[in-house]
């Protein structure tokens, strides 16, 4: 199975952010948190820095919204040319029509879920969506613990992208260390985002490098 490691850059410097781009040049996406102080309590950047960050990065986005309202703001992010745009769940009001636009603008389609949000409901959709996030902590805020109970969600999800033949990523965000990165990995995830793990670590690239051998052991 392809291992996919999105840093976050919610642990980078915000006002360092080109430099600490720079030291995620062996990522396979930049994970980019847009939140709106409604949907979670805090809040980051809009499409203009996001905008800008697509810009100088030579990874490809990996937007993730945390917002209220999803069906108004994300095809702005796949508009801008965001890699794939991922919009929760719980906020947006028809996520298949949301997905199908952003696939018409040329993004990779992406659903996530809280912790508390059940899957079963997205098992027969996985054909609208291109990645499927599973919350491994409330969103919000990095540095938290990964909450393990969310790991029969993605052995669901696991078993019903093999059975469907789809090439539908399953991604996981929140608390992603090298020793929990092998229990996801173990329970079918592929792709993981990471922000204080490689962001407060010493060397970044050797970071990365350490999750993604973790995740493929
Ligand atoms: C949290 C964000 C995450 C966050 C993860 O709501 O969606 O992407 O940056 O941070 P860590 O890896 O520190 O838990
Ligand atoms: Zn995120």
């Amino acid at each position: 199975m392809t291992v996919r490691i999105n840093p976050s850059i919610l642990s980078a410097d915000f006002v360092n952010m080109e430099r600490d781009l720079g030291a995620i040049s062996d990522a396979d996406l930049v994970h980019v948190d847009v939140m709106d102080n409604h949907f979670v309590p805090n809040l980051t950047f809009g499409p203009q820095m996001v905008e800008r960050i697509q810009q100088v990065s030579t990874i490809p986005l990996d937007v993730h919204l945390m917002i209220d309202d999803p069906d108004r703001w994300a095809p702005g992010y796949a508009e801008l040319g965001a890699y794939s745009v991922t919009f929760h769940a719980e906020a947006a009001s028809d996520s298949v029509a949301l997905a199908r636009r952003l696939r018409e603008i040329g993004a990779r389609a992406g659903i996530a879920l809280k912790p508390g949000t059940r899957v079963e409901p997205y098992l027969e959709l996985l054909h609208e969506f291109d990645q499927v996030l599973v919350m491994t902590v409330e969103p919000g805020f990095g540095g938290q613990s990964f909450i393990h109970e969310t790991m029969p969600k993605l052995e669901l999800l696991r078993g019903a992208v093999s059975k469907s033949g789809l090439d539908v990523w399953l991604q996981v965000d929140g608390g992603v260390t090298e020793q929990t990165i092998t229990v996801a990995a173990e329970a079918g995830a592929d792709t993981f985002v990471a922000g204080s793990s490689v962001f407060g670590a010493g060397d970044p690239a050797a970071q990365i490098a350490a999750l993604r051998a973790a995740a493929t052991t």
